[in-house]
């Protein structure tokens, strides 16, 4: 059991206390249901199956199959235990020789051998989070800007402003030309960013991209390096899905265009990466910064002190990404099986009716959800989705949470490698989305025949009611006389609270009952329910202004 400790007023950081971390997004919303109540075909067939988030498994087979054949790797290396003194002791911020040669050559593999990197800019980041983080902290100050392009990865919103107190100014995109970043867009931002009195430091750019699973343009690359060139400010490119394209073609990273620049203004440019996609391996912790700035691989390089990637981990990918035969065999096939997935799921939705912006790359497509909204607005959009993960129990990103300014565009995972475990069933994942698009069909008919219900029967139902209740009425009924009882319901019910913690538990589990069996809700049930979260918000309002009462002397010292 869990030991319940009484919280103390004392203060903490503003950081601590403040809410830029965006976890609260619907996003993170979506795995919360999901953890709390996971799909499993024998034991919870009704549960949310997850489609939020960007997991690669569809290659595991090929990494196991390595390990099995490469035991001395993931032991402690062919020297046994003298090995395994040199991955316990300590180890310096410029990470193992050998594992920068090999992540360099990793990098340069799977753009084709389009573009070389040079082990000594390679600086080693417990994943991309850390890198974006790292970055961040380099380049700007608390207050100034940087620019992204909409809709873009959740995420940063945590990674590049909560604990560096930078801002994100979004690059508006938008449908009318399949979310391109244009040189009109960029200025806005920029001046946007002006108007607010903020100091623009940079662009961030993800390419391939997530939420799009689209790969940026060389033509585009070209204008925004024009552009930061112009406004003397750095760039940044999240290259996490390099290697997740459709075909190595598709891609073009920002390298290949320094390369072709011949290096010119290339000390503002900065490449993310990691092996949380490509490799699937989110678990391990692998990122880097490539930055062609002298500066900022040595300040990088003595931040990542914060954020190393063990000793360990680092031996065995160093072996495995070293390992040609391999890693070609790797990106090829992984390659072929992630654009499988992806038209599966197009071709699913296509037949359900639901259009996709066209992708190549990437571990998700991008839906236009747009024609069920019931309004076209942001509330409407979250409507759709809480509808999807409550009632149709899938759970999907919607676009908003990806600060799209256009409602209706929803990201949902293609690989679900997870998902045809569970589904077995289903042998063509197509039909997945055949069920999610007849489920909200479903969704609708129900809405509309609710409406009909009302419309057609609301006032004999509702002269039932008041006649198989009426005792309970009291007079006259008027909004004044309402308020008088709310009031009187309202803090009877809290003044009863401290003598009736056992009640309150049973109230819980009756509110839970009452949620579970909610297709036999009646009005009274609903009312009891309202209330009990009406207690339970008030409970909540007490804590916040207990909470904040403490934290005002940390905002005005
Ligand atoms: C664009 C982008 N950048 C960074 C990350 C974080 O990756 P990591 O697990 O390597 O920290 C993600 C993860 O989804 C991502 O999509």
């Amino acid at each position: 059991m869990a030991i319940e400790i009484e919280q103390p007023s004392v203060g903490l950081s503003k950081i601590a206390v403040s809410d830029t971390h965006g976890e609260d997004s619907p996003y993170f919303a979506g795995w919360k249901a999901y953890d709390e109540d996971p799909y499993n075909q024998s034991t919870n067939p009704s549960g949310v199956i997850q489609m939020g988030l960007a997991e690669n498994q569809v290659s595991f087979d090929l990494l196991e199959k390595y390990l099995e054949e490469h035991s001395e790797v993931s032991n402690w290396g062919s020297k046994g235990v003298p090995c395994f003194r040199e991955n316990a002791l300590f180890q310096d911020y410029h990470g193992l020789v050998s594992f920068r040669k090999a992540m360099a050559s990793f990098m340069g593999q799977i753009r084709g051998g389009r573009a070389k990197f040079d082990p000594d800019r390679i600086v080693l980041t417990a994943g991309a989070t850390a890198a974006n983080e790292l970055l961040t902290f380099i380049i700007a100050d608390p207050g100034d800007a940087l620019l992204v392009p909409t809709p873009y990865y959740p995420g940063f919103d945590r990674d590049l402003r909560w604990r560096t107190g930078v801002n994100i100014v979004p690059i508006h995109c938008d449908s009318s030309n399949n979310f391109q970043i244009t040189p009109q867009a960029l200025e806005a931002a920029y001046k946007d960013a002006e108007a607010k009195n903020m100091r623009v430091r940079g662009i961030l750019i993800t390419n391939p991209s997530n939420p799009l699973g689209a790969t940026i343009q060389r033509v585009v690359l070209e204008e925004i390096l024009d552009f930061v060139t112009s406004k003397n400010i750095h760039l940044v490119s999240d290259e996490i899905y390099s290697g997740s394209t459709f075909s190595s073609s598709a891609f073009v990273s920002i390298a290949e265009i320094l390369e072709a620049r011949q290096y010119k203004n290339s000390e503002r440019v900065h490449i993310v990466y990691s092996l949380s996609k490509d490799l699937g391996l989110p678990g391990f912790r692998i990122g880097t910064v490539y930055s062609y700035n002298d500066k900022v691989v040595t300040t990088a390089r003595r931040m990542s002190s914060f954020t190393l990637i063990s000793s360990q981990t680092q031996h065995l990918l160093a072996s495995m990404l070293s390992d040609k035969e391999f890693t070609e065999n790797y990106i090829k096939t992984n390659r072929e099986r992630l654009r499988k997935r992806y038209d599966m799921i197009i071709e699913g939705l296509k037949k359900a009716g639901i259009e996709c912006l066209k992708g190549n790359a990437g571990l998700f497509c991008w839906m236009n959800l747009s024609p069920l909204l019931e309004k076209p607005t942001r509330g409407g959009e979250l409507a759709l989705w809480d509808s999807m993960l409550h009632e149709v129990k899938l759970n999907i990103s919607p676009g908003s949470s990806c600060h799209c300014s256009e409602p209706g565009w929803f990201r949902s995972e293609t690989l679900s490698l997870r998902l045809c475990i569970r589904i077995e069933h289903y042998e063509d994942e197509g039909l997945i989305w055949a069920l999610m698009a007849s489920k909200l069909r479903q969704l609708q008919s129900k809405a509309c025949q609710a409406t009909q219900f009302v419309s057609k029967h609301g006032s004999t139902y509702y002269k039932n009611l008041l006649e198989q209740n009426k005792q309970y009425i009291q007079h006259p009924p008027t909004v004044e006389k309402c308020n008088e009882l709310s009031k009187q319901l309202f803090y009877t019910r809290l003044a009863s609270i401290p003598g009736r913690t056992e009640s309150f538990w049973k109230e819980v589990d009756y509110v839970k009952h009452l949620w579970k069996n909610r297709q036999d809700l009646k009005v009274e049930d609903a009312g009891i329910a309202a209330l009990f979260g009406l207690e339970c918000f008030a409970w909540f309002c007490a804590g916040e202004i207990v909470g904040r009462g403490f934290t005002f002397t940390g905002y005005y010292p």
